[in-house]
């Protein structure tokens, strides 16, 4: 008799963070949440595809070929995904990118790329479900079995079209995705669920602050026994750590277009050298959130030329001034609709890697009048929240009970053509929603609303 199919009975639901410089992926397990080692022994995956002569490479493979092939090495893709054309900063947005991204017939974004040596085209949705069948893998490989449930997480402040995007990507990747996310929610969900001193009545108010590569998510969630509430969410789409290499990037540039303009260095004239030098930038600043002051060499950078200067901490507070204004402002946002003074919030949690900057940390302590905490590992808090929430919507786990409620972001609304027909309807009409030509609008949830509910329409 042929030998029998070995059947894995260890059960696995996995958590994945996609971030725009890193991803994470963690599994849950019986006796908690583990994040994933990739073949390099690393827990964060670069959040890269490379399209090369002969094939596909992803993460930390991927990462090793941007320099040399930047064209065809797709990055930031939770920028692109379920966004359109038609959207006025979007055309912007891809400017910035080293690779090109073309409108397709509905204007949404088509990414164009060599790929075996031909000219080929891929959805930001196909590229993503590359990095997430890696990260599928990853955490396979460790498992030693199927890994297909898992949830996702996403910003707070994706749009219905960005969450199908993403819920299409999952679905190519080979997942079962069953659920998607807000990061912010589960960070909180990573933080409350082993927190045991959680108060019986008084419910213990918690702001969580994460600071990405691309973005600023804020929300404040009311923890008691056994349960989570997300009382609001705040944020700032563009404030990253990108956004302060990009101002570093050009005054560092400027300084050696005069410094060595004369022996031909001028980075905006060659992206190589460019993304070089954003490279070394991006260390020279996690530098100097521990040091005063840091030198930065680039060796060649152009025309066999090397190029040095020093910055200072001081510096880039300086020149990131404009960005650190922006900072409070949706910390602001997510008390005044939250209803609480900044005396009312227990503790500050930040995640995410650019709350290493120092100056953001000082900001935040200023204006609570305390330190920020960190209970949270900055960098796998999503993951882990995703991974524990997976193991709570799957029959095969038996989690804490923990109530995580969420709530929309923005409100969602319903939008109806009017049919040609007697007053009667047209007043109709009017009651539900508010008029205009031959549409009624009508908000069936507003910003707020608990997750998840239900209305009749
Ligand atoms: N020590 C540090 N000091 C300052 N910034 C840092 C430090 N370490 C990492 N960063 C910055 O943090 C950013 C990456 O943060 P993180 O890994 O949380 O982002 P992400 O999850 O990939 O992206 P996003 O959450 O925006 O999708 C990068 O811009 C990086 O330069
Ligand atoms: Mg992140």
């Amino acid at each position: 008799t042929p030998p029998r199919p070995h059947v894995s009975t260890k059960m696995s639901v996995c958590g994945v963070d996609i971030g725009n410089l890193t991803s994470t992926v963690a599994l849950a397990r019986r006796r908690g949440v583990d994040v994933i080692l990739n073949k390099e022994s690393k827990r964060e995956t670069p959040s890269m595809v490379n399209f090369d002569e002969k094939q596909r490479f992803m993460g930390t493979d991927a990462s090793a070929k941007v320099m040399m092939n930047p064209k065809n090495t797709v990055s930031q893709l939770k920028r692109i995904i379920g966004r359109s054309f038609n959207e006025p900063d979007f055309a912007e947005e891809v400017k910035n990118l080293p690779f090109s991204v073309t409108p397709g017939p509905d204007n949404e974004p088509l990414i164009n790329v060599t790929y075996l040596g031909q000219p080929a085209q891929f959805s930001p949705q196909r590229c993503l479900a590359m990095q997430m069948a890696d990260l599928k893998l990853i955490a396979e490989a460790d498992q030693g079995s199927k890994v297909t449930d898992v949830v996702v997480g996403v910003p707070a402040f994706f749009n219905e079209k960005q969450r199908r995007a993403m819920l299409d990507a999952t679905h190519i990747a080979g997942f079962n995705c069953l659920r998607l996310m807000n990061e912010t929610t589960a960070t909180a969900l990573a933080y409350g669920i082993f927190r045991t001193d959680l108060p019986e009545d008084n419910p213990q108010h918690v702001m969580f602050v994460d600071m990405g590569h691309a973005s600023l998510q804020v929300c404040v969630v009311a923890f008691k026994k056994g349960q989570l509430k997300v009382l609001s969410q705040a944020f700032d789409r563009n404030f990253g750590g990108r956004d302060i290499d990009a101002v570093l990037f050009h005054h560092i540039a400027a300084e050696f277009k005069e410094k060595y303009g004369s022996k031909g260095v001028d980075v905006s004239q060659n992206a190589r050298a460019a993304m070089r030098l954003s490279n070394e930038i991006e260390k020279v600043k996690k530098i100097l959130s521990i040091n005063p002051e840091a030198p930065l060499n680039v060796e060649c950078l152009m025309n066999d030329v090397d190029c040095s200067t020093k910055l200072t901490r001081e510096k880039l507070e300086e020149l990131a001034v404009s960005i650190f204004d922006r900072f409070l402002t949706p910390i602001k946002t997510a008390l005044a609709d939250a209803g609480l003074r900044p005396d009312e919030i227990s503790e500050v949690e930040v995640v995410g890697a650019a709350s290493r900057t120092p100056c953001l940390v000082r900001t935040l302590e200023e204006f609570f009048g305390k330190q920020v905490a960190r209970h949270l590992n900055a960098t796998e808090a999503v993951s882990r929240g995703c991974a524990l929430q997976c193991a709570m919507l799957s029959p095969a786990f038996r989690v804490r009970e923990f109530d995580v409620q969420d709530v929309t972001p923005y409100s969602i609304a319903f939008r109806w053509d009017k049919v040609a027909a007697g007053a009667d309807e047209g007043a109709d009409d009017a009651a539900a929603g508010a008029a205009d030509g031959n549409s009624v609008t009508s908000v069936l949830f507003p910003k707020g609303n608990v997750l998840p509910s239900e209305k009749m329409i």
